[in-house]
């Protein structure tokens, strides 16, 4: 495992393996071939990349994947298909921990609590006053989610009692029973022409790279917000600090980033901003989960374990 797991997962997967794990602050990076020599199976955490020139250097003895994350856009499953690896994930079991995080930061973005937060830490704080600090109403305002999946549905269901009308963009329409009554749009245009706040949920799928672009932000309507809980390179960075420089845009709030951990600076010098380092999934009660689950995944390769999800399925 490329990254220490709480205790209790630990434990776990050290009945049923003989497990090393990756202890270092640095990802394990190009060490991860020599440290796999020998090993039935290998969990990587998110930050590591296992391309199709590291899947197919990867020893013989590795005969299963899986990944401490849902989001599997830093492996190559088609490589790993190739080469008849299945890559286990953890579905599910972060949904409702990322969709608390997404209210947070939607409101935070409506609010600009983090701006008002630092006045308060540096000694700005003035008097009251009827002008200071405002920030915009939830009440009707348009939440435009783009990725309307499980963790979409979760944050539209939490937006609801908020007053926020939900939108949405997804490959396909929801079932009436999954939609309760949000307005779907079949175009990512349609939906930012509709989003006083867009909140980004899409997977990082190799087409949706970059989604965020130029002529889409010119779409949202003046004074929107944008939230990004899913991944940072679904947005082009450089159309997004240019579009923050024309002041359209009120507020934005980001859990995920292009380069995590070392992130463009130019991030941490825009206003009207909340910047979070990709803990969506980071409680102890949900990083317990994933853990199992990825465990279990792993295990049920070699007929042990509770079953997993297999993110690429044979
Ligand atoms: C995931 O599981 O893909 C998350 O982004 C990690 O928190």
């Amino acid at each position: 495992m490329t990254g220490i797991p709480p205790e209790d997962v630990k434990a776990y997967a050290q009945g049923f393996f003989d497990l090393s794990i990756w202890q270092e602050a640095t990802p394990i990076g190009a060490q991860l071939l020599e440290r796999v020599a020998g090993m039935d199976a290998l969990v990587v955490m998110p930050g590591d990349k296992l391309d199709a020139a590291t899947i197919a250097a990867l020893p013989a003895s590795v005969k299963v994947l899986g990944t401490y994350s849902v989001g599997t856009d830093h492996v190559d499953l088609k490589a790993a298909s190739a080469k008849k690896l299945r890559v286990f994930h953890t579905p599910d079991v972060l949904t409702e921990a990322v969709a608390d995080l997404a209210l947070f930061l939607i409101i935070g973005a409506a609010r600009d609590t983090t701006a008002a937060e630092k006045a308060l830490r540096e000694g700005r704080w003035g008097r009251w006053a009827p002008t200071s600090m405002l920030g915009r109403s939830l009440q009707g305002l348009r939440l435009g989610i783009f990725g309307m999946g499980r963790i979409g549905q979760a944050i539209a269901a939490r937006a609801r009692p908020f007053g926020l009308s939900i939108q949405y963009h997804n490959r396909s329409e929801l079932r009436p029973d999954q939609a309760l009554g949000a307005t779907y749009h079949a175009t990512l245009e349609a939906l930012m022409t509709h989003s006083d706040v867009l909140c980004i949920c899409a997977p990082s799928a190799p087409e949706l790279k970059g989604a965020i672009n130029a002529q889409r932000l010119a779409l949202l309507p003046q004074n929107a917000m944008l939230v990004n809980v899913a991944r940072g390179d679904l947005v082009d960075e450089e159309a997004l600090f240019a579009h923050m420089a024309t002041g359209r845009l009120s507020g934005l709030a980001m859990d995920v980033y292009r380069n995590e951990p070392r992130i463009d600076p130019r991030w941490l010098d825009l206003p009207h901003t909340t910047l979070l380092p990709h803990i969506g999934s980071a409680t102890h009660e949900v990083r317990s989960a994933m853990g199992m689950l990825v465990v279990d995944g792993v295990a049920s390769h070699f007929g042990l374990g509770r079953g997993g999800h297999c993110a690429n399925p044979t």
